[in-house]
């Protein structure tokens, strides 16, 4: 049984292994990248240290939530990913939420509908989605209180997030749960708490289906 808390300095050294390891697998790979700081490390080592080890001709790459803003916006996850990864990696295959468009989310629930295979309930499947988790303990833009979190019938939504005053595009938890691999990544003592809380069982990080963990140190205590 795979452990499903990995504790390493920096938390890339654990998770590496496993992205490479579930890569390795035959056939395409679809993952679905969070935003946030902390994936940003992840995304400039798999472009430049670990470049020659990624299938990038296998590889598509999807986001698993967006802010309303344009993609060259400071806020922008994509404008992350873009300068972390597809400006250093030519022809990576990669789909942006246009969510500075109105119909941001349902073009994208009708893209993942059209590239990813199905489950037996004709949920998209991604191979791995890549979690980070937030203070106030929301993952992707499923943030507490919001609409977002009853959603059981479509896979990508506009969730308004008043907490924020903003409104986000998100992957919704079928969307997120169908994954192969549900993955969290996380550092700071910060997170501490936090961490805690949903390994208890609170907080809207707790409803992505028995997922693993790739913390720093400083997290676990
Ligand atoms: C976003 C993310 C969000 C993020 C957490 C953790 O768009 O902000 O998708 O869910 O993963 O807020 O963010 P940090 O990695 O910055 O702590």
């Amino acid at each position: 049984m795979t452990p499903r808390v990995h504790v390493g300095t920096p938390y890339t050294s654990v998770l590496v292994p496993r992205f490479l390891e579930v890569l390795k697998e035959p056939g395409p790979k679809r993952v679905a990248l969070s935003g946030g700081r902390t994936p940003r490390e992840l995304f400039s080592l798999l472009a430049t240290d670990y470049r020659d080890r990624v299938p990038w001709d296998r590889l598509a790459l999807f986001q698993v939530d967006e802010r309303c803003v344009p993609p060259d916006h400071a806020d922008s996850n994509w404008r992350h990913i873009r300068e972390t990864i597809l400006d250093v990696v030519p022809d990576v295959e990669a789909h942006r939420m246009r969510a500075e468009e109105p119909g941001a989310a349902d073009d994208y629930d009708v893209l993942l509908r059209q590239l990813l295979p199905r489950d037996a309930a004709g949920v998209p499947v991604f191979d791995i989605v890549l979690l980070g988790l937030g203070p106030d303990g929301h993952t992707a833009s499923l943030f507490p209180d919001t609409e977002a979190l009853t959603v059981t019938d479509r896979f990508v939504v506009r969730n308004a997030v008043p907490q924020l005053d903003t409104e986000r595009i998100t992957l919704t938890y079928p969307a997120l749960n169908a994954a192969r691999h549900r993955w969290f990544i996380l550092r700071g003592a910060d997170r501490r708490r936090v961490f805690e809380e949903v390994r208890a069982g609170q907080h809207p990080a707790v409803c992505i289906r028995d997922p693993e963990w790739f913390v720093e140190p400083d997290v676990v205590g």
